[in-house]
Order: structure tokens, then C-alpha cells, then sequence
């Protein structure tokens, strides 16, 4: 694996993923989320591990999906590519996952955080979803799991404006679980990783599924609508001109085209 780096037994029942993308802030391409798609099958299968942690590194968990490999995309490209089936399947993923985050969780970043069951953030970590700066919007959940993890006025103010918020104030909103000093926030989530892992796996799944299920509700529902607005984005001469702006690190303007 390129992009994943995977300590199977980062200690008894507990797995550790690191998102290894570090020059790229972690941006998630194609490869970097099959990879983590596979590894959490994987470890799903495994009966020596009850507990997955994904974390990023100390400046980034991960700064949004690739816009490098989206830039010059269609809509018709990005509907036939079916990214997002990849993040149907993580979503799938029966063992508890924790996301342990310091620095920037954005667009994709924060969705994946979002993607996991419950987050961990160093003091520094920034979540965000900027897609509207580039010309387009989420596309991976985040109008759908942000709205209910933060209520619609908080959520409609980060995704219209694309503004990032510390971790405190992301603590204040109900979106993470604790904020802890940036030298303890892998600590941190290995505690709370340690405990659940002393519960029946059996129990832990079930209550994962049916917590799951109260939050997701009509989840299936939003994101397909989410997805194809995301989609219908890349038909515009906007999403090419904010992309374009910020691979060539300019500001973007906008002809509403
Ligand atoms: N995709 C591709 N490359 C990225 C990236 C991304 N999402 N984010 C950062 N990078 C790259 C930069 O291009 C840069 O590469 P080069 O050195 O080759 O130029 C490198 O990572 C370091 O980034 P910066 O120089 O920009 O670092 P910074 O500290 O000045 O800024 C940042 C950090 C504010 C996070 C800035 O990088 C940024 O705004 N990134 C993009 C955030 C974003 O828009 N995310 C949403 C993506 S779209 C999406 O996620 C859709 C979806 O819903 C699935």
C-alpha cells in the first residue's frame, strides 16, 4: 500500500491507520481511499482487533479530496468514475472506527472524520468544507452528516461560506467527542479505543449499527441527491475556474457560468 500505512496490532485489539499522503496534506485521491477501503475489510475480518483508529499527521488529517486529479473532470467523468462507491463501502464497515485529527480535516478530510463514529481533535485541528471556494460543493456527505451533526444554521454557514472552525468551537457544535493538548490526541483516542474494546465485539457492532441507524435515517436518500449535485457542478465553467485557481494558487473569479 502506498498511501495507507497500517499497524494491525498498534496494540492488543486495537489498529491504527495512518493516512500517508504527508507533501499533499493528505489529500484523498482514488488509490489513497481503495486503499483504505481494503484495509478496513480487512480488519473487519480480523478477530484480533475490535477497534480501528484513522489518523492523519500533526498538520493534516487530510485537506479534502484530490483537486488535482478532479480538476479537468466532466460531470459525466466524475459520474462514471463513481468515487464515491468507495465511501459507501467505509461506511459499511461494521467495528467502531475513531478518527484521531490535528490540523486540517476539510472537504473530504471532514467528511471522512464525519465517516468515522466519533472524533478525537488535537487543539489544532480545523474542520471545514471549502468546496464553495472552488467552484463547487461537498460531494461525499457533508451536506447530509454535518447538517445533522451541527444543525442547519452552523452547517449552512460552513458550507456556503467554506469558513473552518477550530476544534473548540467544534467541540461547542457537538461535531467531535474531545479536544486534548496536540501531543495527546492519538493518546486520547487509544484510551477511548482501549475501553470499547473491552466490550463484546458482538454488542459493540450492534450498537454501532443501531446508532447509526437513528443518525442515518434518509442518509441513502441525501447523499445520492448530495452526489448529483455535486456532479452537476463540474458542468459549470465555475468548478473549472476555482479548481484551476487554486492548483495555479490565484484567487478565482467567478462568472456565474
Ligand atoms: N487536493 C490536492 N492537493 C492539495 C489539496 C487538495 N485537496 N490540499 C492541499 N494540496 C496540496 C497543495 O496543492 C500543495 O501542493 P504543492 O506543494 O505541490 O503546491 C500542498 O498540498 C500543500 O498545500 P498548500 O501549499 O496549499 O498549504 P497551505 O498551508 O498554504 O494551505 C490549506 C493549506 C488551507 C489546507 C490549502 O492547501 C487548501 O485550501 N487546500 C484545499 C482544501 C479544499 O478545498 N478541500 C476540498 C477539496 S474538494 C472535496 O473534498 C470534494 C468532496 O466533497 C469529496
Amino acid at each position: 500500500m502506498e498511501f495507507i500505512k497500517l499497524t494491525e496490532q498498534y496494540e492488543p485489539l486495537v489498529a491504527l491507520i495512518e493516512l500517508n499522503r504527508p507533501k499533499e496534506l493528505n489529500a484523498l485521491n482514488l488509490q489513497l481511499m481503495q486503499e483504505l477501503r481494503d484495509t478496513l475489510q480487512q480488519l473487519d475480518r480480523n478477530d484480533h482487533v475490535r477497534v480501528i483508529i484513522i489518523t492523519g499527521n500533526a498538520q493534516a488529517f487530510a485537506a479534502g479530496a484530490d483537486i488535482k486529479q478532479m480538476a479537468d473532470k466532466s460531470a459525466i467523468d466524475m459520474l462514471l468514475t463513481d468515487q464515491f462507491s468507495t465511501w459507501d463501502q467505509i461506511r459499511k464497515t461494521k467495528k467502531p472506527i475513531i478518527a484521531a485529527v490535528s490540523g486540517f480535516a476539510l472537504g473530504g478530510g471532514c467528511e471522512l472524520a464525519m465517516t468515522c463514529d466519533m472524533i478525537i481533535a488535537s487543539e489544532t485541528a480545523r474542520f471545514g468544507q471549502p468546496e464553495i471556494k472552488i467552484g463547487v460543493m461537498p460531494g461525499a456527505g457533508g451536506t447530509q452528516r454535518l447538517t445533522k451533526a451541527i444543525g442547519k444554521a452552523k452547517a449552512m454557514e460552513l458550507v456556503l461560506t467554506g469558513r473552518f472552525i477550530s476544534a473548540d468551537e467544534a467541540l461547542s457544535y457537538g461535531l467531535v467527542n474531545k479536544v486534548v493538548p496536540l501531543e495527546m490526541y492519538l493518546y486520547e483516542a487509544l484510551q477511548l479505543a482501549r475501553e470499547i474494546a473491552q466490550m463484546s465485539p458482538i454488542a459493540a457492532q450492534l450498537a454501532k449499527e443501531a446508532v447509526n441507524r437513528s443518525f442515518e435515517t434518509h442518509l441513502d436518500e441525501g447523499l445520492t441527491f448530495e452526489r448529483k449535485n455535486f456532479y452537476l457542478t463540474f458542468a459549470s465553467e465555475d468548478q473549472k475556474e476555482g479548481m484551476n485557481a487554486f492548483i495555479e494558487k490565484r484567487t478565482a473569479e467567478y462568472r456565474g457560468k
